[in-house]
């Protein structure tokens, strides 16, 4: 860490802002929801970046359709063996011949529902970087340990183990508290500024840019992105319908 706080540094801020659509959205759906859209974003000021990551099925049409614009196609996993017999998972290559561009590593529901661990989320993210792809790795604290007063230590832990032989200068993080995912619970700004302020001076890279998670809505992306750590959202269930991604992706600052 420089010594600086966020706010006194000359650095730019490079803000991304993501959906997540989980297991939402057939072919159609997704098609439609860009119809929707895509036309919402024209005053989006362009140092704003703007990603969808999607369900694979919707991965490769939404690449065309989106081919030119200012979106970027995002997946919510990878696996790190080149190929292999791993049935149900997906390689870096497959990925990035249809135009992905991130790809979400560790997300809590993988961790807690797929058995992900913190040495297969780093196999992960190395994966994505050896093809070029933007890992978003996501940290965060469940209730029971946020109560326990273990939020700094768990959060240490995710990003020591997940970030093992990383490159930080091609990296993006998700601070997503699980108590605040798809609750409606979102984390205080001012407090999910403060543990993204902890997660940046345990960084090498302190440009890496780190977004919020966890109950984001039109109503408090503002607030939240007023937070001078704060350098976007991974965006769950506002982010399935247009009207609301659009408002959240247009944040007044
Ligand atoms: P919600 O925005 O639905 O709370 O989901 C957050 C999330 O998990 C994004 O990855």
């Amino acid at each position: 860490m420089n010594g600086l706080a966020r706010s006194e540094q000359s650095a730019v801020r490079r803000i991304i802002i993501a959906g997540n659509w989980k297991m939402y959205k057939t072919q159609a759906e997704a098609l439609e929801f860009l119809q929707a859209f895509l036309p919402q974003l024209s005053e989006t000021p362009e140092s704003r970046k703007v990603v969808l990551c999607a369900p694979f099925t919707t991965l490769s049409s939404l690449s065309k359709t989106l081919h030119g614009s200012r979106v970027r196609v995002g997946a919510q996993n990878i696996h790190w063996a080149k190929e292999g017999a791993f049935t149900g998972e997906i390689s870096g290559a497959m990925l990035t011949e249809i135009g992905v561009r991130y790809v979400v590593v560790g997300h809590s529901e993988r961790r807690q529902y797929f058995g992900e661990t913190d040495e297969t989320v780093n196999q992960r993210l190395l994966a994505a970087q050896s093809f070029g792809l933007l890992p978003i790795l996501c940290v965060g604290e469940s209730k029971q340990q946020r109560d326990a007063g273990e939020t700094e230590a768990v959060i240490s832990r995710q990003l020591e183990r997940g970030l093992v032989g990383a490159d930080q200068t091609n990296l993006v993080i998700a601070y997503e508290p699980i108590w605040a995912i798809g609750t409606g619970d979102t984390c205080a700004a001012e407090e999910a500024n403060r543990v993204i302020g902890l997660i940046r001076s345990q960084l090498k890279d302190t440009d890496v840019p780190i977004q919020y998670g966890g109950s984001v809505k039109p109503e408090n992306i503002d607030e939240i992105m007023a937070q001078p750590e704060i350098d976007g959202a991974l965006v769950g269930g506002a982010s399935l319908e247009a009207e609301s991604f659009a408002r959240i992706v247009n944040y007044q600052s």
